[in-house]
């Protein structure tokens, strides 16, 4: 299953101002169009600067708007019908001068009176500066931008690291992915604001010597994309992760484990901190009693080696047991290769907890879609098919209904 058009019908202007940023843009006209939106560029003079007006049009699949005297518009007013037409205007690079335009209300130009002219309540106004790092902190930066934001915009970073002119520190625009994650985050019901959530993701590794271990097939993608649907929905969200190769979500504090017992400790000391706890990791039921100090060798004298095997905490057991105002709200994951609705109502009651998503462990490990059964004490609720991200949606909309207001 491809990945979600999450922007399929959304129409948003992308500004682009004067910037070495401006190279990114193109990125971003890309990532927007194949995430389904329909992209409007607009271009200031000097971003014209920077990169081609043809580069844009080509990526867009549409002509770009330069000036406010354009006469395609029916009515020759090009920041009423480009601001009309948009559910969102992203400006991306947003440079310093452009910021100071936006605090005193200028029209200098035809970005800037698109924003001006924007039906506030509906269009929202999101910024992406880019600049150096002196500009960005400047005073007079920093104050219009607070200005800008008290008007209703919203930022978009920036971030840090090495800067076009050889300085390093803040002022960097977000990469194109970044961007398109926020704004599609940006469109997001906010069905979770407010809310705390802690996750559990991915195997963990049971040590058998330095080199060796058990573990198993779960990618950790339902936990990442559970993360992100979540943050997206308002919630400040913890991830406690085993190890799995996977970028951690915007706006997610990641806590990286390898063992079960490190999962545990992570967990435990985290959870009375949360009001919801999701644990969709595929914990190892079981560990090597005494892990080897050192590598076992094949040395021909010694025997195939044999380990005993103790058993791991169960942490969602055992977080659904925390005393109650430490205990989170508590959701499991049941993985199962049959028999789905009946070890799910099984795992519900043994686990004591209030919802169980099942799941058949073997067609989802590693893949990018999947199908679930809520499984709770009223009865039971199937979410067909589709891909991961979609399904951490619905089931976030599922938990938001379902938790004590
Ligand atoms: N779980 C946990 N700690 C463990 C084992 C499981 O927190 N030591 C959690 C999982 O994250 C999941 C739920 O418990 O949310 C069920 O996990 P699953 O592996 O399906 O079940 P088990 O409890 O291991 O039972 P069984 O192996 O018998 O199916």
């Amino acid at each position: 299953m491809s990945a979600p058009q999450e922007l399929e019908g959304r129409s948003i202007v992308l500004g682009l101002t004067g910037g070495i940023a401006c190279y990114k843009a193109a990125e971003l006209t890309r990532e927007l169009v194949r995430a389904g939106a329909r992209v409007q560029v607009v271009m200031t003079e000097a971003a014209t600067q920077f990169i081609g007006v043809v580069t844009m049009h080509a990526l867009s699949n549409r002509p770009v708007y330069t000036s406010a005297w354009d006469a395609r518009p029916d009515n020759s007013m090009a920041h009423i019908e480009l601001s009309r037409a948009a559910d969102a205007v992203l400006v991306a690079p947003a440079s310093a001068d452009f910021i100071a335009q936006l605090a005193q209300g200028r029209g200098g130009d035809l970005l800037s009176l698109l924003c001006l002219a924007r039906p506030i309540e509906r269009c929202p106004l999101f910024l992406a500066p880019a600049m150096n790092r002196e500009m960005w902190a400047h005073p007079a930066t920093q104050r219009n931008l607070a200005q800008a934001v008290a008007d209703g915009a919203r930022v978009f970073g920036p971030g840090s690291g090495d800067q076009a002119c050889g300085e390093v520190g803040d002022g960097r625009m977000l990469e194109a992915l970044e961007l398109r994650d926020e704004l599609v985050a940006a469109f997001q019901p906010r069905h979770l604001a407010g809310r705390s959530l802690l996750v559990t993701a991915g195997p963990t590794f049971e040590a058998i010597d330095p080199v060796r271990g058990i573990t198993n097939l779960s990618s950790g993608k339902m936990g990442f994309a559970i993360a992100r649907a979540a943050a997206d929905a308002g919630a400040s969200v913890t991830l406690v992760a085993g190890p799995v190769h996977l970028p951690t979500p915007r706006a997610v504090r990641r806590i990286d484990v390898t063992s079960a017992r490190e999962m545990f400790d992570a967990v435990m000391a985290e959870a009375p901190r949360h009001q919801l706890f999701v644990a969709t990791a595929a914990v190892a039921d079981w560990r090597p009693a005494a892990p080897n100090g050192h590598k076992i060798k094949k040395d021909g004298k010694q025997a195939v080696p044999s380990f005993q095997l103790v058993e791991n905490p169960d942490i969602l057991a055992t977080v659904a047991h925390l005393p109650a105002g430490q205990r989170p709200w508590c959701v499991g994951f049941a993985a199962e290769t049959e028999d789905l609705a009946r070890h799910a109502r099984a795992k519900l009651e043994r686990k004591g907890v209030a919802l169980i998503v099942g799941n058949l462990g073997p067609a989802t490990f590693g893949r990018d879609d999947n199908q679930l059964l809520l499984v709770d004490a009223a009865g039971e609720r199937a979410l067909p098919a589709a891909d991961k991200l979609t399904l951490a949606r619905e089931l976030v909309r599922e938990i938001a209904q379902r938790m004590p207001k």
